[in-house]
């Protein structure tokens, strides 16, 4: 059975979607057969990857729209072995309103299962299902936890960054309590991490909160992650020896061991 990872937090621009792609193609390159979830309607793992979602005759907001179509009619090979992709489409806002006011309807099917019936039948053919997330604790992210084994937080090491992870934390609980209580917390992933005053700060503050949370492990902040953004790769491809790069390295260890801070 697939094991299905979640990359989330409630703030933006945080490195979710760096922290999914880069995470799942260095477990694909581990030879373990890896499916990309993309349910951000910005479509960035979809784009970070090499797709155009306006391109795409089938994304995962068809199969939001019809539960009864096989999943593998979305999916697409990578670039990268063993890397495949369940493409996002902008038009998953759509869904996500529609999700809204079905929620508002007693007698409609609750909606916060809908990702876990999509990927139901696909535990069976991969070895791991990483899922990006948008940059809000909507619908699609609560999907993403109640399909997921396990939640990675991301937070990133400037200003703002602890309310959005403690209201993480309580989507979590929540999510854990009404619908998935095998669920759980891998850590808090502090990514783009500068060698300055005010992101050791962050990082100290992150610690004294959450020690038995906070991964070691930390990701640099690197021009080559940008880079590699723009020319529509994942840094550990385009740049294997970078600090963020290995970072993602060991992170995607750690996750592939079942282990934290190890
Ligand atoms: N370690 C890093 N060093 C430098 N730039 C980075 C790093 N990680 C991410 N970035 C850059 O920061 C920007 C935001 O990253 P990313 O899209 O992964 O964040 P996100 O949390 O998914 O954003 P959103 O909330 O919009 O989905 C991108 O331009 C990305 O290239
Ligand atoms: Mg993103």
């Amino acid at each position: 059975m697939a094991r299905v990872v979640t990359i989330g937090t409630k703030k933006g621009g945080v490195a979710k979607s760096a922290t999914a792609t880069n995470v799942a193609a260095v477990i694909a390159l581990s030879g373990h057969s890896t499916l990309l979830v993309d349910i951000d309607q910005q479509a960035d793992a979809t784009t970070g990857l090499g797709f155009d979602p306006y391109q795409l005759d089938v994304t995962i907001n068809d199969l939001f729209a019809d539960p009864n179509r096989d999943p593998m009619t979305a999916i697409l090979e990578t670039a990268i072995e063993n890397l495949h992709i369940l493409p996002a489409h902008p038009s998953l806002s759509k869904t996500e309103t529609g999700m809204g006011i079905q929620r508002a309807d007693p007698g409609a099917p609750d909606p916060m299962t809908s990702l876990r019936a999509i990927l139901g039948p696909l535990g069976d053919r991969y070895d791991f299902i990483i899922i990006d997330t948008p940059p809000s604790l909507n619908y699609m992210t609560r999907n993403a936890l109640a399909a997921a084994d396990e939640l990675l937080i991301i937070a990133s090491a400037g200003a703002h960054t602890e309310n959005g992870v403690k209201a993480t934390i309580e989507a979590y609980e929540q999510t854990k309590r009404d619908y998935n209580p095998s669920l759980m917390l891998r850590g808090i992933l502090v990514t783009r991490m500068k060698r300055t005053n005010a992101s050791t700060a962050v990082l100290d503050a992150l610690m004294k909160d959450y020690p038995d949370l906070v991964l070691r492990q930390v990701i640099m902040e690197s021009t080559a992650v940008d880079e590699a953004t723009q020319l529509q790769e994942p840094v550990v491809t385009y740049d294997p020896n970078n600090g963020a790069s290995l970072g993602y390295i060991k992170v995607a260890k750690m996750i592939m061991g079942g282990r934290t801070n190890a």
